[in-house]
């Protein structure tokens, strides 16, 4: 029996006992700043836009995207070029290291595809890391979305349905026990560049975030799989909180850019989003002009006036500070100047009519706003 009294604890161990010091897996003292980019509407709000341009104008060390996959189709303006990624963030436009999140789905032959793509045009690929926890979306996936998924729900095709239910399931393979389990195929996807999973010799994660984060979001507010328009969403969080998935906390969360256009779009089955494109040259007119076509799938999208009332309630739940509203030089090219607001339509006589009208709506009903601005250019965002 080890019979151990006081008297045999020396000085010395007693104070290695009260050493409260212990090393720890993630580094959140590392993290100086999160911002935010989500969508308010559908998806299709230029959010792709707004990250490029916050990525000119302010300071990060990382660009990380938490959640869906390759549905997604981010069109991005570099130096007149245009770009469109499915599933890679923005930084590895900019030279910054650009990380897939553990929520994320993951399609290996996809993200091989867009890693080409990305070299092919330029872009130093190096800087793109996958967390070892992404959901892997298999060809069986793919085929099942494309057998049930996309005829019933317009969904993307893409695999994430199918995967998320796997996922949910607990059945799911991560990246970390595919790559043990299968030889690599893809080309570009180097897994021992790309994956966020080095370890040092304590077996922890030698990878980590530090500095300031920016957040790409995929899809929109009512495409999400809690607050949107359930079941004609996708299975992904999208609201912002969901961001703190990457491993920080929500304190470290700083400004959270909501985007949306100053009318709506849907693309895919929605029974909820009204559908008068038959009847209305207008809003035809607006998707030609406005280039309604789905960056993924190439689908026309449905156009409808802005629900104020809807976007008042993504701002509010989503925490957004700041709000950029695009598009608003196509209601000029159609001259018409219409919002949905209280379950009815109202005119406006002009643009700058129908703006202060918005303007007015959100400071009165969105406290945790602090700046709206309005974007007229695809590429850039005057004033963020
Ligand atoms: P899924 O995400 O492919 O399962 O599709 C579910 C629904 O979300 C469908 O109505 C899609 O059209 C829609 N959706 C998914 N991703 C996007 C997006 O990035 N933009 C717009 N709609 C999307
Ligand atoms: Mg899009």
């Amino acid at each position: 029996m080890n019979n151990m009294n006081n008297d045999d604890i020396n000085n010395s161990n007693l104070n290695t006992l009260l050493d409260t010091e212990i090393v720890q897996h993630n580094n959140v003292n590392n993290i100086d700043s999160v911002d935010i980019v989500c969508g308010l509407a559908w998806g299709d709000e230029a959010k792709g836009k707004i990250v490029s341009q916050l990525l000119v104008t302010k300071k990060y060390d990382w660009v990380c995207r938490w959640s869906g996959g390759s549905n997604a189709g981010h069109t991005i303006y570099i130096n007149g070029e245009k770009y469109v990624t499915h599933i890679i963030p923005a930084g590895v436009f900019y030279g910054i290291p650009s990380l897939i999140g553990p929520d994320c789905y993951v399609n290996l032959q996809d993200l091989d595809e867009e890693m080409e793509y990305l070299y092919k045009n330029g872009f130093n690929i190096d800087l793109i890391k996958v967390s070892n926890q992404v959901q892997i979306i298999t060809s069986n996936h793919k085929e099942e979305d494309a057998k049930k998924y996309q005829k019933q729900q317009g969904s993307t095709g893409k695999g994430i349905v199918p995967c998320a239910k796997d996922k949910y399931g607990r059945t799911g393979i991560r990246l970390s026990e595919y790559l043990i389990n299968n030889p690599i195929k893809t080309k570009f996807f180097n897994p021992f560049k790309h994956t966020w999973c080095d370890v040092d010799d304590n077996d922890f994660t030698k990878d980590k975030l530090y500095g300031n984060i920016l957040c790409e979001g995929a899809q929109g507010f009512w495409l999400d799989i809690n607050q949107g328009s359930y079941p004609y969403v996708t299975s992904s969080v999208t609201l912002p909180y969901s961001v703190c998935s990457l491993g920080f906390p929500p304190q470290k969360i700083r400004h959270i850019y909501g985007a949306a256009k100053i009318y709506d779009t849907r693309v895919g089955e929605d029974p909820f989003f009204p559908d008068e494109m038959n009847k209305n040259q207008i809003l035809n007119q607006i998707g030609e002009v406005g280039k309604e076509f789905g960056a993924t799938t190439g689908r026309g999208r449905k156009v409808w006036w802005l629900n104020i009332n809807k976007l008042c309630d993504a701002i509010n739940i989503s925490g957004c500070t700041h709000i950029i509203i695009s598009k608003t030089d196509i209601l000029d090219i159609v001259k018409a100047y219409n919002l949905h607001i209280n379950n009815s339509v109202i005119q406006f006589e002009s643009l700058d009519d129908l703006k202060s009208h918005i303007v007015n709506c959100l400071q009165n009903n969105c406290s945790l706003l602090q700046k709206i601005i309005f974007s007229d250019s695809p590429e850039t965002v005057e004033g963020l």
